[in-house]
């Protein structure tokens, strides 16, 4: 018989007991709701509403709950419908009429909330320390890189020369506001709702900061039915964590073209690599490619939460229900993800003489022609023009723009004069790029003291 079950006269329907069951996931947040319980129960005897014998009874019998579930010695039974019957119903077989006094107070929609939001922190917390893991991999890598350049593209084209270690740091950033997008997700899961009991508050005298002292929340949700009927906090983790799994599925997508035949940028290593059970000569990047495709289920558990909440009347819904296995999944995907990338990022090898071999295609120069006629007078886009014919002078001889010869130049401007080379040649441009946050050597040994500098502080 189901804890609530006094003023039915007709037992459920077989089929709806797995339906309506949340045991399967939830069990999941089985020391949230002992935690919560044990501070619930401690904050009653202190307010003389249930006592203290009754209360030390509830907290050891708990305590003796969750080491069994611990050990794996504790039968789950669907029947209980979610984790907080299935513990409350096991404490009172265990320690008689004192059990029944626990949820004095309480609503397993106050209750639910207060799990999920224990547990939407400590998610959001593991998931800080793996985006710090991975920050520091990039960090290594982009220090590692030095002076190695490769072509810097936009469209996927050759576009302009950057440093591999500005390339990786951009990254880095990302995985910075990433940090504060967590960070805010738990900020947000750290009130706490019980007190709100179903949805109107009780006639209880509890106290609800002390409640929140012991469970470590900040303080407590000011409305009763906001505290019982949001899921917003739950919204924001998904969101953090769909934003920093596009950010991975980014970075995998280079992964996977740096790693083919074509670019040859970087070799993973065998440890982050898999083979095919027909081809010999195979090595895939088959980790790169699935972190990208687990982005499409981050971020479909994202919209799924968005769809359950959209046309929810306040108080509690059953639909809520939905909330957990969505944001459990999000978090666990991108926390093996996170994992999978630091070691990938770790162990590859940097082929930076193949970057460099292929900087000759793409007339990567292009521009740096164009400003040098502009810094000797001629208005940029007229400049911009004379470059474009060089160029396609370039592409019909089949070469670079900077295997022209000077006559070519020549021809096409009087402005040229020898030291147009310095224009051509991709070190220079890379290292005239000073600009505060440009790739420039120069720039990039200051970037990267900042990067640093975040990443102690975060
Ligand atoms: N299993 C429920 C959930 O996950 C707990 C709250 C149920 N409350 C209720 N009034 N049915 O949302």
């Amino acid at each position: 018989m189901a804890l609530w079950s006094g003023r039915f006269e007709e037992a459920a329907a077989p089929v709806t007991q797995e339906f309506g069951a949340s045991l399967p996931v939830d069990r999941a947040l089985y020391k949230q709701d002992i935690a919560g319980s044990i501070a619930h129960a401690t904050m009653l005897a202190a307010q003389g509403i249930i006592g203290q014998e009754d209360a030390d009874a509830i907290c050891e019998g708990l305590k003796a709950i969750e080491a069994d579930i611990d050990a794996g010695a504790f039968v789950f039974d669907i029947a209980d419908e979610d984790i907080h019957m299935a513990i409350e119903s096991e404490l009172t077989r265990r320690i008689g009429a004192a059990g029944g006094r626990l949820h004095t107070g309480r609503s397993r929609n106050d209750q639910v909330a207060t799990d999920t939001r224990l547990a939407a922190k400590a998610l959001a917390k593991d998931l800080m320390e793996a985006n710090l893991g991975l920050r520091a991999a990039l960090l290594d890598a982009a220090e590692k890189a030095g002076d190695t350049v490769l072509p810097g593209m936009t469209h996927l084209q050759h576009a302009q020369p950057v440093l591999l270690s500005h390339h990786l740091l951009a990254y880095v950033w990302m995985l910075g506001r990433d940090f504060t997008r967590l960070s805010a997700a738990f900020d947000a899961a750290d009130l706490l709702p019980l007190g709100a009991a179903a949805l109107a508050g009780t006639t209880y005298p509890l106290d609800r900061r002390m409640t929140a002292g012991l469970l470590g929340f900040a303080g407590v949700i000011e409305n009763s039915l906001d505290a019982v009927s949001d899921r917003d906090f739950l919204l924001d983790l998904e969101y953090a964590c769909s934003v920093m799994a596009v950010h991975l599925s980014r970075l995998s997508e280079e992964i996977v073209l740096w790693s083919s035949q074509e670019f040859g940028f970087i070799t993973l290593s065998d440890a982050y690599s898999t083979g095919s059970s027909i081809m010999p000569q195979k090595k895939n990047p088959d980790f790169a490619e699935l972190i990208r495709g687990k982005t499409g289920r981050v971020v479909g558990d994202l919209v799924q939460l968005l769809m359950t909440c959209k046309g929810l009347p306040l108080a509690y819904n059953k639909d809520m229900q939905e909330d957990k296995e969505g944001a459990l999944d999000a978090a666990k995907t991108l926390a093996q993800c996170l994992a999978v990338m630091t070691g990938m990022v770790s162990t590859w090898t940097v082929n930076a003489d193949r970057m460099r071999s292929v900087m000759h295609r793409g007339h990567l120069a292009a521009t740096d022609v164009a400003d040098y006629l502009a810094k000797h007078g001629m208005p940029f886009r007229e400049a911009h023009a004379v470059v474009g014919h060089l160029v396609l002078e370039a592409e019909k001889q089949g070469c670079d723009i900077s295997e022209l010869p000077f006559e070519t130049f020549k021809e096409a401007s009087e402005l040229f004069g020898r030291d147009i080379t310095k224009a051509l040649d991709l070190d220079a441009i890379v290292a005239a790029r000073t600009t505060e946050g440009g790739t420039a050597p120069v720039a990039v040994v200051e970037q990267l003291r900042r990067a640093r500098a975040r990443y102690l502080v975060d």
